[in-house]
């Protein structure tokens, strides 16, 4: 990849008057954006607003979460081309706390991957394995259960030029960050997983990631950049963080 990708998500946090503040900073303080590409997921209500602020700016849009389909009587969910139709190019999927609150499997994770790509967006990918799981060594196993869900029902050239989040579950919110050591080891899991032809994903990595930890994670060779959470709420440390991946 030629530019580190750095996202914000912003869970579900924010008002008006918080998007107009801390988009408004951020468009001040933001570093050139030709080594590296950074983006914002508001929560839904947010994206308009997010976008009429953005316009010009360079500073991307993404939404956390779509439907599988793509319209209907599905009361209370959001379609990919809605998100398209209001500017946003990227979209998360299998965020953990989607997977873990919401009961979203596999699977579910995979048609919302296929869902995005098909309406023209670009999907973050989140993979990442539970404490236990990690404790009993079954890191990879985890992920490449994650991954293959998406292999099987996309193929390999739709994961292998998407973006993909390592969110080791108990690192999110938690201020325990993985170690530089442990993100690397997990990113070259991926990236040798499914890397075809040539075509190697963006590998971001999320999980406490704040000013202080932010370069050495991403001097990893296979850490492209972040998706950041609570940090991403605070202007001055968000773009830190932005420039850290420089
Ligand atoms: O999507 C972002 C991740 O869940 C990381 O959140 O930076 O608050 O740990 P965090």
């Amino acid at each position: 990849m030629s530019r580190s990708l750095v996202v914000g998500n912003w869970k579900m946090h924010a008002s008006q008057a918080q998007v107009n503040e801390l988009l408004g900073a951020l468009k001040a303080g933001m570093p050139a954006l030709d080594r590296i590409e950074v983006a914002v997921c508001p929560p839904y209500p947010y994206l308009m607003q997010a976008a009429h602020l953005l316009a010009g700016s360079g500073i991307a849009l993404g939404a956390q979460n779509l439907a599988v389909e793509a319209s209907g009587a599905y009361t209370g969910e959001v379609s990919g081309p809605m998100l398209g139709d209001v500017g946003c190019r990227y979209v998360i999927v299998g965020h953990s706390e989607r997977r873990r609150l919401y009961g979203e499997d596999n699977a579910l994770v995979a048609q919302k991957f296929r869902a995005a790509v098909s309406h023209g967006l670009v999907p973050i990918l989140c993979v990442g394995e539970q404490l236990a799981e990690r404790e009993a060594d079954a890191t990879e196993a985890v992920l490449a259960a994650q991954i293959d869900a998406v292999l099987e029902l996309c193929g390999d050239e739709a994961l292998a030029g998407a973006v993909i989040a390592y969110e080791p579950v108990w690192a999110i919110g938690t201020g325990r960050v993985a170690t530089p050591e442990q993100a690397q080891a997990s990113h070259r899991f991926i990236r040798d997983r499914v890397s075809r032809g040539g075509r190697t994903p963006t590998l971001l990595y999320g999980g406490s990631v704040k000013p202080d930890n932010a370069a050495g994670l991403f001097a990893q060779p296979d850490v492209d950049g972040g998706l950041i959470g609570g940090a991403s709420l605070v202007a001055d440390q968000f773009l830190s963080i932005c420039k850290a991946a420089l």
